[in-house]
């Protein structure tokens, strides 16, 4: 495997193993001194065509952890605004010998054509195209859902899938490609997920995605959850009027302090509340939420460099395999999880 461009066909192989890799990647995050030479002499070109704090931060701590050397590029301010193209300005930077090239672009599929055209020959890794997928994102979730209840089990996270988890993914799933990495990815490891949303915010097709789909977040609350991930409304990417009100989306679809307070209610006391950040806090999720214990929102970003160092470190020693995505569950399956 040379790119990592999404979830949907990663297999479970290969993401295990880039879990359990940033296992040891996290461990020399504990240490007085954070760096390792296995990617000294390469070099790893951070392309971000769309603002971002997490996603960049820790892609360049991740690549310089691993004594890489770091180009950063930000459209604004450079020759994109003198109309260079996504070519022009990925073979000037390769042509600065770039080993791999993170890539977010507002544009859903600018990965996969760097990827696939031939124009570099670098690595290419999704740090999120448009409403399509956000990949790193996913397995930074995934790891610290497995971290929290393998700690809780007792056991070693190390080999281990998130089988039988229920994880309710709740807000803007129409413009959330973290909504869409986590649903591949959270199949995969065998997580049971329930997509929580107004209809107006979700995707024509979302009925053949691999998971249920519910209108109610109290009831899908009530039913039981492990997880409970809050997306952000993602306001720039709407052109029209999704939902009443915010004081109606916060009040229906929000992870407020009467939610938290149901949560203690029901004695759901392991539960985590989630949130890939950034946050809208008092719209989909209140600051009593955000900054309660139950809240893994800055594990979240502590995990995030871990993982994109194993990914980085995988790809560029060639330690991914090419096998096989993971088998898509039979059409009657998928039928039957939509409620
Ligand atoms: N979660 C995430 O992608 O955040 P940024 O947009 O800040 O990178």
């Amino acid at each position: 495997m040379r790119h990592l461009l999404g979830t949907e066909h990663l297999s479970r192989e290969n993401a295990i193993a880039i879990l359990d890799t940033a296992e040891e990647m996290a461990a020399v995050g504990e240490r007085e001194i954070k760096k390792l030479p296995a990617l000294r002499g390469r070099t790893v070109v951070n392309l971000f065509f769309e603002d971002s704090t997490r996603t960049r931060i820790s892609f360049e701590a991740a690549a310089k952890r691993l004594s890489a050397d770091v180009i950063n590029f930000s459209a604004k301010g450079s020759s994109v605004s003198k109309g260079e193209s996504l070519k022009d300005t990925a073979q000037t930077l390769e042509a600065m010998s770039a080993d791999a090239v993170v890539v977010r672009h507002w544009a859903s599929g600018a990965p996969e054509r760097l990827a696939g055209s031939g124009w570099i020959d670098a690595a290419v890794i999704n740090a999120g195209d448009g409403t399509h997928a956000h990949p790193t994102q996913a397995l930074l979730d995934a790891f610290t859902m497995r971290a929290h209840w393998s700690k809780l089990a007792g056991v070693s996270s190390v080999g281990g899938d998130l089988a039988g988890m229920r994880v309710v993914i709740a807000g803007d799933v129409l413009h959330s490609r973290v909504a869409r990495s986590n649903v591949w990815l959270l199949r995969t490891l065998g997580a049971r997920v329930t997509l929580v949303a107004p209809p107006t915010l979700l995707p024509v097709g979302v009925e053949s995605w691999p998971c249920k789909v519910s209108y109610d977040l109290d009831t899908t609350l009530e039913a039981g959850v492990d997880a409970i991930m809050m997306l952000r409304v993602q306001a720039e990417r709407m052109n029209a009027s999704f939902f009443p009100s915010t004081r109606e989306y916060a009040r229906r679809w929000g992870f407020d302090d009467a939610r938290l307070a149901r949560l203690d209610a029901l004695n759901f006391k392991d539960t985590i509340i989630m949130h890939p950040g950034p946050m809208n806090r008092g719209l989909e999720i209140s600051s009593a939420a955000a900054d309660s214990p139950r809240s893994t929102v800055l594990s979240q970003v502590r995990n995030g460099v871990s993982v994109r160092m194993a990914v980085l470190y995988l790809l560029l020693s060639g330690d991914l395999r090419d096998t096989p995505s993971a088998p898509t569950p039979p059409a009657g399956q998928l039928a039957k999880d939509h409620s």
